[in-house]
């Protein structure tokens, strides 16, 4: 079969790799793809918001799947324009979609639903916006409603912060028509956590848990960026926590959906804050989380193919939890960006040491924002390259990823050097209370 991914980052490299991997798979193509799709797959030059183009090139060039990658073309309504030209394709239709597209939809489903999530109000106009931050003594968090690229949701610890928000989102309208109305929600504490699960029909299968680094600078410090590394699996993450995620907000929101009139498929992606009166939706994505994806995949032992078509088919009863396998050890990945990121960057920065680091065994680098140029492979993008490694244990996991970046070199090169440290110290931890 030839397999379309779409989108240029190492969400869908990753994709690309495995499903590469998969004996029935005879060709990968990725659209538009980066330097590191171009080696694992074929690349192809369509934007990943040209569904009319991709529509053509997946029916001339009979692709038996479309995997979609990021956000934007799900908002645009890709799956549902594949599927009226009969092809198959993996993702929830637009109208899905929009519990990731609308922060302002997706805040009222929980709240109709009872999902845990932190309290909130919604806001068309900067005034009563304001109003109510001078009344709240909490600290808040203020969300364009709209698409940002993870970066419309700004963390205020005073209500200067949040008035300059609100400032930033409406006024000078910072992520467009993204911020034509916020969300002002209250701050919550705890540790985050990414939970995906595949989403056939009313068949949910959850992939094990990962934590994401959202902002840019060691110790969570920094603007938030789409992710500066992650690792999987999570050990905050008991099995008995899971089971009471998928029962209090997985499932709820699946029927949800349904009830809505938008029935869900695909993946669905909870960020979670693990608070002390227990787990509380922070958002909800329509895909797979990058760089989240690059550790689970990195996992995965099942053939991603059979998993993928199960979903669109509505099979997916036939993958429960237990009979996906999954590499025992646990996966880091390290994001190395260009200097500047998430603000402004420099591209077309020559990155040496790939060649060396493809030959160290259970490392992949996953490229982000690359692309060719001549003999070289150069920085295109704010995420560049994502590190992912697999390690008996995180700390090894963790020292493996770490090496690797040590190999690698471009201009204005910066990466996170705290990835999965917290990892290592509660798994130490554990261990060391199992004596
Ligand atoms: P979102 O786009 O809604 O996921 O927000 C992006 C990031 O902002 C999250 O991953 C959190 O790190 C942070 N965040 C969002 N909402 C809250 C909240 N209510 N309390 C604390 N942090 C938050
Ligand atoms: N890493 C967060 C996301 O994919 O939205």
């Amino acid at each position: 079969m030839k397999v379309l991914v779409i989108g240029k980052g190492g969400r869908e490299h990753a994709l690309v790799w495995k499903l590469a991997q998969s004996p029935r798979v005879e060709r990968v193509y990725c659209a538009p793809g980066n330097a590191g799709t171009a080696q694992d797959g074929v690349n192809v030059d369509i934007a990943a918001g040209d569904i009319e183009r991709l529509v053509r090139f997946a029916r001339r060039e009979g692709i038996g799947l479309t995997v979609v990658g990021p956000e934007e073309p799900l908002a645009l309504g890709i799956v549902d324009e594949f599927q009226r030209a009969g092809l198959r394709i993996f993702g929830p239709p637009r109208a899905a979609a929009e519990l990731e597209a609308s922060k302002v939809f997706a805040k009222e489903l929980m709240r109709q639903a009872d999902i845990p999530t932190a309290e909130f109000r919604v806001f068309d106009h900067p005034d009563p916006a304001r109003k109510y931050i001078e009344t709240r003594e909490y600290p808040l968090v203020v969300k364009a409603d709209g698409l940002a690229s993870g970066k419309g949701a700004i963390v205020c610890s005073t209500r200067e912060e949040a008035l300059a928000a609100v400032d930033l989102i409406m006024v000078k309208e910072a992520f467009g028509a993204a911020g034509r109305r916020v969300v002002i929600e209250k701050r919550l504490e705890g540790e985050e956590v990414s939970i995906m699960a595949l989403v056939a029909g009313r068949t949910l299968v959850p992939l094990p848990p990962t934590q994401d680094y959202k902002q840019a600078l060691d110790g969570d410090r920094g603007p938030n960026t789409g992710g500066m590394g992650a690792y999987c699996p999570v050990p905050a993450v008991t099995p008995d926590l899971l089971r009471a995620i998928e029962t209090t907000i997985l499932i709820p929101t699946v029927h949800a959906m349904h009830n809505a009139k938008r029935p869900f498929k695909g993946v669905l992606y909870a960020g979670l804050m693990l608070t002390a009166q227990g787990p509380r939706v922070l958002e909800f994505n329509v895909r797979l989380g990058d760089p989240e994806t690059q550790p689970v995949l990195m996992r995965l032992k099942t053939d991603l193919l059979d998993l993928l078509e199960a979903v669109v088919d509505d099979r997916l009863h036939e993958f429960p939890e237990d009979k996906l396998l999954w590499d025992e050890r646990p996966a880091v990945c390290v994001v190395v960006a260009s200097e500047g990121y998430p603000g402004t960057y420099h591209k077309g920065r020559t990155i040496t040491g790939l060649d060396e680091v493809a030959r160290v065994s259970d490392v992949k680098v996953f490229h982000a924002g690359t692309r060719r140029s001549d003999s070289k492979i150069v920085t295109d993008g704010g995420r560049v390259l994502g590190v992912t490694a697999l390690g008996d244990n995180f700390a090894l996991a963790r020292a493996r990823a770490y090496q690797a970046v040590h190999m690698l070199e471009f201009a204005g090169m910066y990466y996170r050097k705290d990835i999965a440290e917290r990892a290592v110290r509660r798994s130490q931890e554990a261990s060391a209370s199992d004596m």
